[in-house]
């Protein structure tokens, strides 16, 4: 195919999630041929197919799949599109005490959070050019370690590493890379109850806000994009106190639901 008929694709992990639903709405809305979705909730893609037709091209995956790799090449390969957006969004974490992870816990929660977006990045580079936009969902647990949701906050803490260094590393390309961090989301991430208590998340925001704050972020060139005044306030305290400080401040309020 030549150069000026590709096809303007963005390619979104995580679409059958809370965020990922409204981050594919937003995309919708922008100047694309095609969004490629990928989930594994085969039954939420089909309903995402059905609810925005053609334009909408879904993808049934599990990303830490040792074959996903060649499978996603094998795809680009054969549509040689011109990906404008990635969206590395997918991502999952759990509050358990961090001595109760078993080590198959332990290895899907660093080859998602950690592997499956650098991965996905290195498949789709040949095929992004100036202009082009990275997004990786990270989150406000990668500013500082935590507690109780230790492994998640230390596989965000790389992925927002990543991100950053990746960001400098494209600017002769002129391809962005925005690590987003968002603080707590209303979305099925979020567990309700916790040793029989019901879970409080300070400042929770819609999907929907952070969604269209990253999308401007990202077409701004920005290379961290924080949701809400009191995620940027929370930010800039989390700079400025000792890790030690910031860590028993959240466990003091933490860990009545994971210790009896
Ligand atoms: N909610 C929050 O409070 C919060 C705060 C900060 C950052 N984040 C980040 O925001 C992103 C989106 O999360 P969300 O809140 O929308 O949660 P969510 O509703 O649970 O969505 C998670 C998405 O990740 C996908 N996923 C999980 N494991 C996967 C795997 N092995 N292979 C392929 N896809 C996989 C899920 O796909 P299936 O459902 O199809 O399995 C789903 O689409 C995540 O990276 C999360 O870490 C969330």
């Amino acid at each position: 195919m030549e150069e000026n008929v590709k096809k303007k694709i963005a390619l979104l992990t995580g679409a059958t999630g809370g965020l990922g639903y409204c981050i594919l709405k937003e995309l919708l809305k922008e100047p694309i041929d095609e969004i490629w979705a990928f989930g594994r909730n085969s039954a939420r893609l089909e309903k995402l197919k059905e609810q925005f037709g053609e334009k909408v091209s879904v993808f049934c995956a599990d990303l830490t799949d040792k074959d996903f790799c060649g499978f996603l090449s094998g795809k680009l390969k054969e549509s040689n599109p011109d990906i404008v957006y990635l969206v590395n969004n997918a991502g999952a974490g759990r509050f358990k005490k961090t001595a109760d992870f078993t080590a198959e816990e332990i290895g899907d929660t660093i080859d998602l959070n950690c592997k499956a977006a650098p991965v996905i990045t290195n498949c789709c580079l040949p095929y992004m050019k100036a202009g082009g936009r990275i997004i990786n969902v990270c989150s406000a647990a990668a500013f500082q370690p935590v507690p109780y949701i230790n492994f998640y906050a230390a596989c965000k803490a790389f992925f927002r590493s990543y991100s950053r260094a990746l960001s400098m590393e494209l600017k002769p390309r002129k391809i962005t890379v925005t690590a987003v961090c968002p603080g707590w989301i209303d979305t099925n991430f979020l567990v309700e109850e916790l040793n029989g208590i019901k879970v409080k998340y300070p400042a929770l925001v819609k999907p929907e806000r952070v969604a269209k704050k990253l999308l401007k972020d990202a077409k701004r060139g920005k290379d961290m994009s924080v949701c809400s005044l009191y995620m940027k306030m929370q930010h800039f305290l989390v700079k400025m106190l000792p890790q030690k400080l910031v860590m028993k401040i959240w466990i003091s309020g933490a860990r009545k639901y994971l210790e009896d």
